[in-house]
């Protein structure tokens, strides 16, 4: 199927895309072939998505790359996507910069091998200015730790006397997470046909639209990316409403 069918309003895009990128595994199992390789084919499926956000004008785009419990996966699989994730930052960086993309990390980043730290340290730092679109990778992170993490900050800032216990609400929360200054996802895809959050943007996610594909992540590319994008933007976003409020809520402000 071709892009042309399904034609994207491009002013209607959502402003944030989330993926959880999952079925690496499978896909490399039902070809008899180890895993890394479905996670070799994986990063091509990362490229292409990448790429098409881009040439959309999506402006932030996560991706879920290593979260808190794929720390206990083999040793030798994580090893291989870490190197996987180096090779990508270098081989990408001038792709990057050429597009305008600028790299961000979120999660426990500080538990990542040191030279995977400096990589993505210097890789943000070379990709930060001018960027028209922010590739966000999840990298060692957990939703839950980082509501944790959120709370305890917040806590200090009681404790030192900046702040009062009333003072907070959802949108000073907010930005003590990872994300504080991400907007948050309008759009997540899961690949691979499961339907759960895995820990992934638990707060973030709270009027995202959910998008669950059974197709394995190495074999999402730019046309089912653009089929997630389309189906999107048949979905009524109502945050609580009524059908008839939103659309009088849209009448006003038109006029
Ligand atoms: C899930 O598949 C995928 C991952 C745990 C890692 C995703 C990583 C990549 C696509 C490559 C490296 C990333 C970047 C950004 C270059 P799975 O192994 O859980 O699949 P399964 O559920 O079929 O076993």
């Amino acid at each position: 199927m071709s892009e042309n069918d399904h034609p994207l309003d491009l002013t209607r895009l959502p402003r944030h895309v989330a993926i959880i990128m999952d079925g690496n595994g499978r896909w490399a199992q039902r070809r008899g072939l180890p895993r890394v390789r479905g996670h070799l084919a994986g990063v091509e499926s990362v490229r292409a998505v990448v790429q098409e956000a881009r040439r959309l004008g999506i402006s932030f785009l996560t991706l879920y790359a290593f979260s808190e419990e794929n720390w206990q996966r083999p040793r030798l699989e994580i090893r291989a996507l870490m190197a996987l994730l180096r090779r990508y930052l270098h081989r990408e960086l001038k792709e990057m910069q050429d597009n305008q993309i600028a790299l961000n990390a979120i999660g426990e980043l500080d538990k990542l091998p040191p030279a995977v730290q400096e990589d993505l340290a210097r890789t943000m730092a070379a990709t930060a200015p001018g960027a028209q679109m922010t590739l966000n990778l999840a990298l060692s992170y957990g939703g839950r730790t980082e509501i944790v993490r959120a709370a305890q900050a917040l806590g200090r800032e009681i404790q030192a006397g900046r702040l009062r216990p009333e003072d907070i609400d959802a949108a000073l929360f907010a930005r003590h997470l990872y994300t504080g200054n991400l907007p948050d996802p309008d759009l997540l895809i899961r690949t691979s046909g499961e339907y759960r959050l895995s820990n992934f943007l638990l707060w973030q996610t709270a009027y995202t639209e959910l998008y669950i594909t059974d197709t394995l992540w190495p074999d999402f590319r730019e046309e089912e990316f653009n089929r997630a994008i389309a189906a999107f933007q048949q979905r009524e976003r109502r945050y609580g409403l009524t059908a008839e409020q939103l659309a009088a809520n849209a009448g006003a402000k038109e006029r």
